[in-house]
């Protein structure tokens, strides 16, 4: 029996993922491996919806993602890391439901009008309304069962799905109805308190050294009334705290106790703390060493998953082909 497919994307433009990033999706899709046949793609022509002047680093940006996922644990013997631009075949399923994609489908869709008006675009490109339809050309190139993604994506999932009813009522069933497999983000605090986000710069990055972690954790904000060693703190109020909970976790019940008690000093705290996140973080570091002294590794890792996407998508493409009448 093969396994269940399920595909996803990243766009190549964030670079460094921090931990917020990593407790959220990658570490799911390093669950979902075991299970399903996963097909992870860098998604550089998106990118390009929104970078169209500034191009240059692109390919650089989407080995340092690659290397991310790698770093994190995906396992490219498991599942397809490539890059969206390697297999032509998403641009040609792209142009085909272009063609049943109304105007007014995409004017709809939320991300439309909040990426002109954050990023000020005064002239926004034929490319940046198609983004919806390039998506769901790289969801439905794979027929996958579903889609693992976070929250905000859950519009643009729907277009893909209404996208996929359109072309089957035109042209009969090709592609089934992909599910939309939300990732619960946990929301973890940055330094400051705040969440964790690189446009706070309060976060810390999974590239960060050991020294950098030790930093950054020195740094953080804490209960602001526990001043003094001996005062009783509310690590229900401390980001310290909320991340002992997740990078500490069978010693936080003690983190908590003695914090609440008075027996346990910020400084000290902070540095078990830092300890936790470098152990959780040394396996990563090593990987990441062993791959960017390696990058021919990447690109052979790519190339290979890029080999295994064509395969499915071109037997995709021969069906979406046939079901409109091209031959
Ligand atoms: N729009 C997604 C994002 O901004 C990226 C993306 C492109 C994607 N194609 C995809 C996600 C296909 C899931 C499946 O994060
Ligand atoms: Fe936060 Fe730890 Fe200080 Fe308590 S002891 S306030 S949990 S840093």
């Amino acid at each position: 029996m093969s396994k269940p497919r399920l595909l996803s994307g990243m766009q190549p433009t964030g670079r460094a993922l921090h931990l917020g990033n990593y407790e959220g999706a990658l570490k799911n899709w390093v669950r979902l491996q075991d299970e399903y046949e996963l097909f992870c793609c860098i998604v550089d022509w998106h990118a390009l919806t929104t970078m169209a002047e500034e191009t240059a680093s692109i390919a650089d940006d989407s080995r340092q993602i690659a290397i991310d996922y790698l770093s994190a644990g995906l396992d490219p013997d498991k599942c397809a890391i490539f890059i969206q631009s390697h297999v032509k075949e998403h641009a040609e399923l792209h142009l085909l439901l272009s063609m049943v994609t109304p105007l007014g489908w995409l004017e709809r869709v939320p991300t439309w009008k909040e990426k002109r008006e954050q990023l000020h675009i005064v002239s926004p490109s034929y490319g940046l309304l198609g983004y919806p339809v390039l998506q769901a050309a790289d969801i439905l190139l794979y027929r996958p069962k579903g889609v693992p993604v976070g929250k905000d994506q859950s519009a643009h999932l729907e277009l893909t799905r209404e996208i996929c009813r359109r072309f089957n009522h035109l042209y009969g069933e090709v592609f089934p109805e992909p599910e939309t497999i939300l990732t619960e983000v946990p929301i973890l605090p940055g330094i400051d308190g705040r969440k964790m986000s690189k446009s706070y710069d309060n976060a810390i990055y999974l590239i960060d050294s050991e020294e950098t972690v030790n930093e950054r954790v020195r740094q953080m904000f804490t209960d602001p009334e526990k001043i003094k060693l001996k005062d009783p703190g509310h690590p229900e109020r401390c980001p310290v705290f909320a991340l002992h909970q997740i990078y500490n976790a069978e010693a936080a019940p003690i983190v908590e106790r003695e914090c609440r008690g008075g027996d346990r000093g910020c400084v000290a705290c902070k540095r078990e703390l830092a300890e936790a996140i470098n152990r959780a973080l040394e396996p990563i570091r090593q990987r990441r060493a062993e791959y960017e002294a390696h990058p021919e590794k990447v690109e052979a890792i790519l190339e290979q998953g890029a080999a295994k996407a064509r395969k499915v998508a071109q037997e995709t493409m021969d069906l979406a082909r046939a079901a409109i009448g091209l031959r």
